[in-house]
């Protein structure tokens, strides 16, 4: 089961395990039944709040899943991603490093989500 460290400027880091099913489940949730303190309001990918940037494939290799059509509109409108990069990730089937928690789920890897900064 792959490992989760939460990182935070501050806060320094805290390392979860995800649990079968949390493929399912969005990370935010994860976070949230570990009490990370992520922000977050709508929890449906459209305000942007839960945004993070993931540090993909710490100790076996790049697994984690595409972004959503939501994802990929408030990531756009929040200038963390271009068209540009968003069609080389369509083609390379590589996620960027800026996520939105709320969308964004666990496959079989270990992370590491750095939040708490803009
Ligand atoms: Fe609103 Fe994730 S909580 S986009």
């Amino acid at each position: 089961m792959p490992n989760v460290t939460f990182r935070h400027p501050e806060h320094g880091d805290r390392t979860v395990q995800a649990v079968a099913g949390s493929h399912t489940e969005p990370v935010l949730k994860l976070a949230r039944r570990h009490n990370i303190p992520i922000s977050f309001d709508c929890q449906d990918g459209q305000c942007g709040s839960c945004l993070v940037y993931v540090r993909y494939g710490v100790t076996k290799g790049t697994m984690a899943g595409p972004l959503t059509d939501r994802e990929e509109r408030v990531l756009l409108e929040l200038g963390k991603v271009t068209q540009a990069e968003i069609d080389r990730m369509r083609v390379d089937d590589f996620p960027t490093n800026w996520r939105l928690m709320c969308q964004m789920v666990v496959r079989d890897e270990d992370l590491v989500i750095e939040y708490g900064h803009r």
